[in-house]
């Protein structure tokens, strides 16, 4: 699948602005603070109805506006298909192919993106509330009943949590809330086992690639509870392990286990990378763990998702870089950058260049520097 165009509503710094893209590469340029991460930020809606980098909708909106709106049009095995999506101080509208929906559940499965850019490094060696995002942000995208599980695991957790915090409940009114915890919780648990599975088959391979046989990645589910066979185990080990703990959540004021807590191990070699990989390292296992999406998508969906590349091809090598650009092939790119590299200038013939200057966008002539 490939995007033709984004129609910009006051969008952030953007005014009106109406851009169509190449289907294959598009290399955007200009100097810091002109727009350029914005313009993927409103590409990158269209995927899961949210920012890459706020949880805030409004703050998208222009300063001193009342409300903004990004229309992509996109063509997905040969259809034309149309988002609209509004955002203002009452929340966020969308349409798809001029059909109202209030749910951003319906937006999933449209486009599929991957975005890459130097926050990502932080998947690899920060805490695990970073790799929890990452698998959710996958899962939701692929699995829109894993986004349903989601919303309401968080939403019963958050209940239980305020209870615990008041210190008014009893034992039996926080109890209360275990039955629904356990049921979206084990759906989580088999879900993400699931994912890092496949991720970890994958990117083996791709990290071996990249360094030359050297080095291979290997990912490792650590839930926070035990993972068992089936849903209906990991539910009953759930229940059991909230009831042992009660009495001790109840003392701490909030919920201490659950896949809440979870969090996954990437090392090679035997070395745990998110403590102790050299930056190097961590750098490949960023990468590939990118890659290593835009495969799965690819395999699960049979669509050849989106790759928007903000400002990370000045922090990997030549050879890293070339690795890859060269692996894309079928995926529409987006580039920003703010000087063009000579790697990229290779790209020219198959793409187009922009060039961003203070919320507009202009599209310059082929290969041109
Ligand atoms: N809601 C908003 N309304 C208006 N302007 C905004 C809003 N949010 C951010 N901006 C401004 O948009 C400008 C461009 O931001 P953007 O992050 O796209 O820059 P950039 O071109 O990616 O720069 P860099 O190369 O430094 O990454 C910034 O000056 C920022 O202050
Ligand atoms: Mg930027």
């Amino acid at each position: 699948m490939y995007l033709e165009k984004v129609e910009l509503h006051h969008f952030r710094n953007y005014k009106e602005e109406t851009v169509h893209f190449h289907k294959k590469v598009n290399i955007i340029t200009g100097k810091n603070a002109q727009g350029k991460t914005n313009l993927l930020e409103s590409l990158y809606i269209m995927s899961l109805g949210k920012s890459f980098r706020t949880n805030k909708d409004t703050e998208m909106i222009g300063f001193d506006q009342e409300f903004c709106r990004v229309k992509s049009t996109s063509l997905k095995e040969g259809r034309e298909l149309e988002i609209e999506i509004t955002i203002g101080s009452e929340g966020k509208k969308l349409k798809i192919n001029g059909i109202k929906t209030s749910k951003t559940i319906d937006l999933l499965e449209n486009v599929y993106m991957v975005v890459f850019s130097p926050e990502d490094l932080k998947i690899v060696k920060e805490e695990p509330e970073k790799r929890r995002k990452f698998i959710d942000r996958e899962l939701c995208q692929l699995k829109p009943v894993y986004y349903r599980n989601l919303g309401r695991y968080k939403k019963i957790l958050q209940q239980r949590n305020s209870l615990l915090k008041q210190q008014e409940g009893t034992a039996d009114m926080i109890a209360v809330w275990d039955e629904g915890l356990a049921e979206y919780g084990a759906k989580l648990i088999q879900e993400r086992k699931r994912f890092i599975e496949k991720l970890n088959r994958i990117s083996k391979e791709i990290s071996r690639n990249i360094t030359n046989g050297k080095e291979e990645l290997e990912l490792s589910y650590e839930a926070n509870i035990s993972v068992k066979e089936t849903y209906e185990e990991q539910k009953e080990h759930l229940i059991k392990t909230l009831s042992k703990n009660l009495k001790n959540d109840m003392l701490r004021r909030s919920t201490s286990a659950g896949p809440h807590k979870d969090d996954f191990k990437i090392s090679a070699g035997g070395i745990d990378i998110r403590h102790f990989g050299s930056q190097g390292q961590q750098r490949t296992a960023a990468l590939s763990l990118k890659l290593a999406e835009i495969k799965l998508i690819k395999e699960e969906t049979k669509v050849s998702p989106i790759l928007l590349l903000d400002d990370v091809l000045s922090e990997l090598d030549a050879e890293r870089q070339n690795y890859l650009i060269n692996s894309l092939e079928e995926v529409q790119l987006f580039i920003t950058t703010t000087e063009l590299s000579e790697e990229l200038k290779k790209q020219l013939p198959q793409g187009d260049l922009f060039f961003v200057e203070n919320g507009r966008v202009n599209k310059l002539e082929k290969n041109t520097k």
